[in-house]
């Protein structure tokens, strides 16, 4: 099953983004002013959601791994954007799919996601009153979860994974009890911003709302976000190629060697550079810059360098000094909210019973 982004868009019809509709929430947002984001599953129901204000956004993350990188960024950026909104805002920490798909033991997932996730989901930006909960101890899904399998026939699922396996089914009938749980309260559209290989689920939980008689939920809406490329270039930066990816923090002196390997858009030799300029689009630091540098500086800096003004060298100085900022700031932050963790001063909770105490 080939779940590249053309592909998807192609043959399961997604559709672009709306930013006049997004602006209402906040128009001066990066992600609005620089057009970060791509696709939505479900468009009628975003805009009926934003017409309405009844929504809540909620993303997931898999603590399979000790370090969490650039690409990732979008995601909690987006989950951010819609926080300004939304009634309430989700985070959940996919330890039942880390256990079955990757093998992580559930007292290391919770190790993982309390020193690096969670901490690192605070520092940047997503704010304190964000609701965190384990799959593995929220109770409340079971009973969607179930329904699912009751619904869903084997070839549904393999029409939207193509591969299946009793992991993987398992996973995602409590994904879609994730993305829906809440509205286990009341009627309330689903906003799920991740990245686009996670849109089979989006498909396959939409089906499930169509059909179970069960239950009476509003359709989830997929919002999906630009990548950030890896530093050789090729599709979308992940952890599984550490020497191509940028991670969070990241220590000085491997942030400016990965930055000056990074696959640059401009010119071959100095004078095709200097006349042709650079192409943003495939440059590795336009792509992280773009999310990461909000400063005026930024439209300076990229303007010059696309029109051969600056070389690709003066870029990636450019792009690791303000990296380097970024990087000493968010390690800061990350043991403040490190300590903050530690005092239990997170919201966790371990049914649809406590979130109701958390949301008006
Ligand atoms: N499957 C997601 C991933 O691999 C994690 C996840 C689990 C998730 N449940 C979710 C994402 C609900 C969004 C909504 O990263």
């Amino acid at each position: 099953m080939n779940n590249s982004e053309e592909n998807i868009v192609e043959k399961f019809g997604l559709e672009k983004i709306n930013y006049d509709l997004l602006s209402r929430i906040d128009s001066s947002d990066i992600l609005i002013k620089r057009k970060l984001l791509t696709y939505v599953r479900g468009s009628k129901e975003l805009e009926e959601a934003i017409n309405t204000k009844n929504f809540y956004v909620l993303t997931g993350v898999m603590p399979s791994f000790e370090k969490i990188h650039f690409g990732t960024f979008g995601v909690i950026k987006a989950v951010k954007f819609f926080q300004k909104s939304a009634k309430f805002s989700i985070v959940l920490v996919a330890d039942v799919e880390a256990y079955l798909t990757r093998n992580i033991p559930y007292e290391k997932a919770k190790e993982i996601a309390y020193n690096i996730h969670i901490p690192t989901y605070l520092s940047l930006g997503l704010s304190e009153k964000t609701i965190f909960y384990f799959q593995s101890e929220n109770k409340s899904l079971i009973k969607i979860a179930t329904d699912v399998a009751k619904n869903i026939t084997l070839n549904n699922f393999r029409e939207v994974y193509g591969d299946i396996s009793p992991e993987r089914i398992y996973s995602s009938t409590f994904q879609i009890a994730d993305i829906l749980f809440p509205q286990l309260i009341r009627k309330i559209y689903p906003i799920i911003p991740v990245g686009i290989d996670q849109d089979p689920h989006l498909r396959l939980c939409r089906d499930y709302v169509r059909k179970t008689n069960s239950f009476d939920f509003l359709l989830p809406i997929g919002i999906y976000i630009k990548t950030i490329p890896s530093l050789s270039g090729e599709e979308k930066m992940s952890k599984s190629k550490p020497e191509d990816a940028i991670f969070l923090p990241e220590e000085e002196n491997v942030l400016r060697k990965k930055i000056f390997s990074a696959f640059s858009g401009g010119g071959i030799t100095i004078e095709e550079h200097r006349k042709k300029g650079a192409n943003l689009d495939i440059d590795v630091c336009y792509r992280i810059l773009e999310f990461v540098d909000e400063s005026d500086k930024f439209y300076e800096m990229s303007e010059k360098y696309r029109k051969g003004e600056i070389l690709s060298g003066e870029f990636k100085e450019y792009t690791f000094y303000v990296l380097q900022n970024f990087m000493r700031e968010f390690r800061e932050k990350l043991e403040y909210y490190r300590d903050f963790v530690k005092k239990g001063n997170i919201i966790e909770i371990h049914s649809i019973e406590e979130l109701k105490e958390f949301i008006e």
